[in-house]
């Protein structure tokens, strides 16, 4: 059964709001998704009646508190198809997840004179930590390419492994091109060559199914927010025995097993990651986004946004002057595009007149931009929520821009 967006729409509170007067159409989602009423009641009710710390009370609120916490993680487990609930670790975002694998696993593994390879297309969560790691540890950072449709080359990046590479670091989707990479292909050049393998999946766990296990790979990062949970829950998925060969990162409560003046002994995974009290509300409110995704169902929602993407994308043909960055093949629902000579942040500031959020500027991937031969583009990004009568909107106001600048 096909995906009903005009329903799914009534079950997002922020589509009752007005922007400049005028009902709100946005496309903005690969920043962060909006919520449904079902997160945010979740939140709200374990606030109201189920709210205390976990993990340590012996009172029955914090006991349940701990359960309802812990079964978010057996249920994202399930989720992306990891074979153990304790190779879910919750951060804040995808960020923090990348931040923790370089602090910990990048510490003990990359020395002097190794190799990190990433793509072009990466957004900066996914370049600035890696060079941060090699600038530590003398290690070197090396960058595969992209062609001009902003296809990754695949021989390329290949042509980049060799003895001293200890790391495979790409992103799933791209944030600012759509490109769909084939991961499974390189998760598994990656491990025929025994090099880890850490996948950013930020832009993809919202849009499509995720197997983790079937994908191979070391670690799966990504962000609550951008799959319509609350800001402040992330997920670093990484394999049980990598994770449990890895220093922890924060030190402090909770992550312990004994603590003592002369020495600590740490707790085991997960909770060997999870130093201090956690967003345990996000988390809650992240597990009803869970929810809510399956019973709509990541197939449906993967089958609507490809016939809004093909729509989108055939529509936006007809405007003047328009040129659509990111052309692959397989694509997700992005489309980046420059207008000739308008400003993406004067496309920005006069769709928002028209009630049309869309995001403008580098999306941080200024390498990307770079390679790409723009500053910056403006870039639609289409959900469950979005329909055609969006993208028609969408293609009326940017009609309007042209012709006001023209
Ligand atoms: C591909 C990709 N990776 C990482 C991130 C970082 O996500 P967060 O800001 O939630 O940590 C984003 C956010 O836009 C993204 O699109």
């Amino acid at each position: 059964m096909i995906l009903d967006a005009d329903t799914i729409r009534k079950d997002f509170p922020i589509f009752e709001t007005k922007m400049h007067g005028r009902p709100l159409t946005y496309l903005d989602s690969a920043a962060s998704a909006q919520k449904p009423r079902v997160v945010i009641d979740r939140i709200s009710d374990f606030y109201a009646s189920r709210y205390a710390n976990i993990h340590r009370g012996v009172y029955q609120l914090s006991a349940e508190a701990t359960l309802e916490y812990e079964a978010v993680r057996t249920r994202v487990a399930d989720f992306i198809g990891a074979p153990d609930a304790r190779e879910v670790i919750f951060v804040r975002n995808a960020t923090e997840a990348i931040n923790l694998v370089a602090r910990t696993w990048g510490e003990e593994e990359i020395g002097r004179g190794d190799e990190i390879v990433i793509t072009t297309m990466e957004h900066h969560a996914n370049i600035v930590p890696w060079q941060m790691l090699a600038q530590r540890r003398g290690a070197i950072l090396r960058v595969a390419k992209i062609s001009d449709e902003g296809v990754l080359d695949i021989d390329h990046l290949v042509s980049l492994l060799g003895p001293r590479t200890r790391l495979l670091a790409f992103t799933a989707v791209s944030n600012a091109l759509g490109t769909i990479n084939p991961v499974a292909e390189l998760t598994t050049i990656a491990r025929e060559r025994g090099i880890t393998s850490l996948v950013d999946g930020a832009q993809a766990v919202p849009h499509q199914p995720i197997d983790v296990a079937a994908l191979g790979c070391d670690f799966y990062v990504f962000s609550g927010h951008k799959v319509f949970g609350p800001t402040g829950a992330g997920v670093l998925y990484g394999r049980l025995p990598v994770l449990e060969s890895m220093p922890p990162f924060l030190g402090g409560g909770d992550m312990i097993e004994s603590v003592s003046f002369e020495g600590t002994r740490f707790a085991q995974v997960p909770q060997k990651f999870e130093a201090g009290t956690p967003d345990i509300a996000s988390v809650i409110g992240f597990g009803a986004a869970i929810d809510y995704l399956e019973t709509i169902g990541m197939d449906r929602i993967a089958d609507h946004e490809r016939s809004l993407l093909v729509y989108a994308t055939e529509r936006l043909g007809e405007i003047p002057g328009l040129r659509i960055i990111g052309t692959a093949k397989e694509k997700a629902a992005v489309i980046s595009f420059v207008l000739e000579d308008v400003h993406p942040h004067d496309i920005g500031t006069i769709l928002d007149g028209e009630g049309i959020a869309i995001r403008a500027g580098h999306h941080c991937a200024q390498p990307l931009m770079n390679r790409m031969g723009v500053p910056a583009t403006a870039r639609a990004s289409f959900s469950i929520y979005n329909t055609r009568e969006d993208v028609d909107r969408l293609v009326a106001a940017l009609q309007k821009t042209w012709e006001l600048f023209h």
